[in-house]
């Protein structure tokens, strides 16, 4: 049970794969029933350079730089002038424990067990996808990626059953959840995550790393090539042959949930090999294929369940093709409201860390001793 005008703030740290970040959030009933989170102070220090040169992420040079950064970002956080509160006011830690690179993980994790043993304060254990999820609950709540000034009037906050699906370079999964906390895998990737997807196949196009934002620029090219181009003008110009490329939508139509994408990563490979091929076209290409096989399933399940909501989150969901995609089709064909979080908040960061942990701290009795917490890299829901 939500506590009468509860306040709770938290400090909460990531460091689960390429991203050093740290926040405070505060949590507020608003109603006497809805907690909303306000972002007090979030910092993210990105290894992205770091990694560029390897086409990937390189997990040694990883926990380095995660072990060089905590430190300065969790200071910087905590000393944001616009924020005026000290340490002893904080309520609790919050930190990612898994799935993500075990060495990564375990600076996130000592550093929280030592600001949690020296402050005297509980320490909450949170799955990265969970903070993935719970993005979308995060301040000035919003639809179509809209920020609507939170008022007690117009809060609009996810209502259950929800289904969530989360997209990013490490994982893909469709999740329904009845109430907060609780977790249903409806469905996962029987091999890449999307953004992993996304990330190959832009290193197969000489596209740099990460993929996703670099593949969705390119497509964009294309999509206006084409729109302003005398294709459009005169529909009976054809497009030459050369340039219509199809990918399959694999799994689109089977009668689960779950999501593989290591067999387009092939079908991209076999025609950059074999032929001549425009890479803008088929970059454009791979991400309709992906896009649509993610709307398609996300719809299936939200008509399935009569969800209420639909959340997307994680990486790839910056992506606006998606946005796009899954926006209009929930519109179109059900009652569900679509939350998708600000590109901010997609992409790693502490304060969907935080979020999670608010209604951990609000729901949860039992506390948990920082001695107890690991850090699990294949940490499942
Ligand atoms: O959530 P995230 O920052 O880290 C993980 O939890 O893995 O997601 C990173 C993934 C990468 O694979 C990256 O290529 C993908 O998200 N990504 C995108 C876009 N921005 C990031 N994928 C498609 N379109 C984007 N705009
Ligand atoms: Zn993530």
């Amino acid at each position: 049970m939500i506590q009468k005008s509860q306040k709770i703030k938290i400090l909460a740290i990531e460091t689960s794969c390429d991203e050093t970040a740290a926040a405070l959030i505060e949590g507020k009933t608003v109603n006497n029933k809805q907690l909303t989170i306000n972002i007090l102070s979030s910092v993210v220090a990105s290894q992205i350079k770091l990694h560029q040169k390897y086409g990937g992420v390189y997990p040694e040079m990883a926990s380095r730089a995660h072990a060089e950064k905590i430190i300065p970002v969790i200071n910087k956080v905590i000393n944001n002038k616009a924020v005026s509160i000290g340490m002893r006011d904080i309520d609790a830690i919050a930190v990612t424990v898994g799935p993500g690179l075990i060495g990564s993980l375990l600076v996130g994790v000592n550093a929280a067990k030592t600001l949690a043993y020296a402050l005297q304060k509980p320490l909450i254990p949170i799955n990265h996808l969970e903070g993935h999820i719970y993005a979308n609950f995060v301040g000035n709540l919003k639809t179509k990626n809209e920020k609507v000034k939170t008022t007690t009037k117009n809060l609009k906050v996810p209502e259950f059953p929800l289904v969530a699906l989360t997209v990013a370079g490490g994982h893909t999964a469709l999740v329904l959840m009845k109430e907060h906390l609780d977790y249903q895998i409806l469905g996962e990737t029987l091999d890449d995550a999307a953004g992993e997807a996304f990330d190959k196949v832009a290193r197969l196009l000489d596209l740099g790393y990460p993929g996703g934002p670099a593949i969705e620029q390119i497509s964009a090219r294309w999509k206006s090539k084409i729109q302003n181009s005398k294709f459009k003008t005169n529909p009976n110009i054809q497009i030459p042959n050369s340039k219509l490329i199809k990918l399959p939508r694999p799994m689109i139509h089977s009668d689960d949930f779950n999501f593989s994408f290591s067999g387009l990563k092939t079908a991209v490979l076999k025609i950059v090999k074999e032929e001549k091929f425009d890479q803008a076209a088929l970059a454009f290409e791979f991400q309709e294929a992906v896009t649509d096989v993610l709307a398609t399933k996300t719809l299936k399940a939200t008509q399935k369940y009569k969800a209420k909501s639909v959340l997307l989150g994680g990486g790839v969901a910056a992506n606006q093709r998606l946005r796009q995609k899954l926006t209009s089709q929930i519109q179109k064909y059900t009652d569900a409201q679509i939350f998708i979080p600000p590109l901010s908040l997609c992409t790693d960061n502490a304060a969907m860390i935080a979020a999670a942990a608010v209604f951990h701290f609000a729901l949860k009795k039992e506390r948990e001793n920082w001695y107890n917490v690991k850090a699990e890299g294949n940490l499942r829901f």
